[in-house]
C-alpha cells in the first residue's frame, strides 16, 4: 500500500553540489540550505567531512554549518567516512551523520579507497563513538541497481550490506542507485529483497535520474510501503567517482508527484522551485527538473 506521508531527505547541498566543477561560495550553500529549511524540508544533508583532496567541493562544510540558520526540528546530516570525519562532525555540533558503503567491491575501492569489509570495519568505531555523543547515524548503500565499473549487482549483495549497516546501529539505510540505471521491476525486487533483512520503515530510496527512471522507480517502491525518499533540489548532483551519472531525482518533480497523490510531505512546492531557480542561476545552469523548467517558460 502507498504511504500517507513521505519524509523527503533533501540531499542537494551535499550530493547536488559535491560534483560541481567550479567552486561554489559557502554563502551560496548557506542560502540554499536556509531556503530549503524555510520550504519545510526537515532533513537537509548539508555537506561531507571527507578528504578535501577527494572531494574539494565539500572542503568548506564546517564553515557552512557554522553559518546556517538552524531551524528547530530540522536536522542537517553530513557524510562521514572515518573517525577523522566524525571528529570534524562533532566539532561542528552535528547531531546526525551518514556513513556510506557500497554493494560493489570496485566502486568501494574507487570511492573510499578500501574494500566493502574494510569500510564496515572502519564504520564500527564511528558508530560506537557517534552513539556515545548522542549522534544518529544513517547508512548508505551505493550501486544498488548497478555499478559503473562492474555492471550488474545482485539484490542479495545489497541486502547483505544493508543488513550489516542496520545491525551495526544505523537507524535507516538509504539505497542508492548511484548511476541511475535501474528500472521499476528491478528496483522493486531489490527493495523486496532488502526488506527481508531490514524493516521497511528503516529503508530509504536514493535514486539518481540518469536514464529518466527515478520517479517511476520511486513510485514502484512507494507501492511496497517505503516512506523515505532522498532527492535534490533542481535535480542537482552526481558522484565524482561514478562517471556519467547525473543528478538525483529533483525534489520539485518528486513533490509534484506526491502532491498529486495526496501524500503528505510538509514541503512547499513553490518555495522548492524558487530554491531550484536560485541555485541554478548561481551555477549558471538550466534547472535539471521538469517542474522548474516548466516554471521558467510560464
Ligand atoms: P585515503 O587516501 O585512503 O585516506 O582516502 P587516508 O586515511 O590514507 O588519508 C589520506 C589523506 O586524507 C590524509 O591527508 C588524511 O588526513 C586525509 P594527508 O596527510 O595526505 O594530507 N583525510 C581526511 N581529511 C578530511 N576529512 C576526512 C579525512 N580522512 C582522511 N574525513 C577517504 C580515504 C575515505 C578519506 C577518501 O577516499 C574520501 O574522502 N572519500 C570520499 C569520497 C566521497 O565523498 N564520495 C562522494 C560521496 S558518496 C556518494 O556520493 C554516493 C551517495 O550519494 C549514495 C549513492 O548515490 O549511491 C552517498
Ligand atoms: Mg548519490
Amino acid at each position: 500500500a502507498f504511504p500517507s506521508s513521505v519524509r523527503i531527505v533533501e540531499v542537494g547541498p551535499r550530493d547536488g553540489l559535491q560534483n560541481e566543477a567550479k567552486a561554489i561560495p559557502a554563502e551560496t550553500k548557506v542560502e540554499l540550505i536556509d531556503r530549503l529549511a524555510a520550504a519545510g524540508c526537515r532533513t537537509i544533508e548539508a555537506g561531507s567531512f571527507v578528504s578535501p583532496r577527494w572531494v574539494p567541493q565539500m572542503a568548506d562544510t564546517a564553515v557552512v554549518l557554522s553559518r546556517i540558520r538552524r531551524h528547530p526540528g530540522v536536522s542537517y546530516p553530513v557524510l562521514v567516512p572515518n573517525m577523522k570525519g566524525l571528529e570534524a562532525a562533532i566539532d561542528s555540533g552535528c547531531e546526525d551523520i551518514a556513513v556510506f558503503a557500497s554493494a560493489s567491491e570496485t566502486f568501494s575501492r574507487h570511492n573510499i579507497n578500501c574494500s566493502i569489509d574494510e569500510s564496515l570495519e572502519r564504520f564500527a568505531p564511528v558508530l560506537t563513538a557517534a552513539h556515545g555523543h548522542g549522534i544518529k547515524v544513517r547508512g548508505y548503500v551505493s550501486c544498488v541497481l548497478g555499478c559503473p565499473y562492474q555492471g550488474a549487482v545482485a539484490p542479495e549483495s545489497v541486502a547483505d550490506i544493508a543488513r550489516r549497516l542496520f545491525a551495526a546501529g544505523c537507524y535507516e539505510v538509504s539505497l542508492g542507485d548511484t548511476i541511475g540505471t535501474g528500472t521499476p521491476f528491478a528496483a522493486m525486487k531489490m527493495v523486496e529483497t532488502v526488506a527481508q533483512d531490514v524493516p521497511l520503515s528503516a529503508i530509504a530510496l536514493h535514486f539518481h535520474d540518469t536514464c529518466g527512471q527515478a520517479l517511476a522507480n520511486i513510485y514502484a517502491c512507494l507501492g511496497l510501503g517505503v516512506s523515505v525518499v532522498d532527492s535534490a533540489v533542481g535535480g542537482l548532483g552526481g558522484c565524482p567517482y561514478a562517471k556519467g551519472a547525473s543528478g538525483n531525482v529533483a525534489t520539485e518533480d518528486l513533490l509534484y508527484m506526491l502532491n498529486g497523490m495526496d501524500v503528505e510531505t510538509g514541503v512547499d512546492l513553490d518555495q522548492i522551485v524558487n530554491a531550484a531557480l536560485f541555485v541554478s542561476r548561481v551555477l549558471g545552469k538550466h534547472p535539471n527538473s521538469r517542474v522548474a523548467s516548466a516554471r521558467l517558460t510560464q
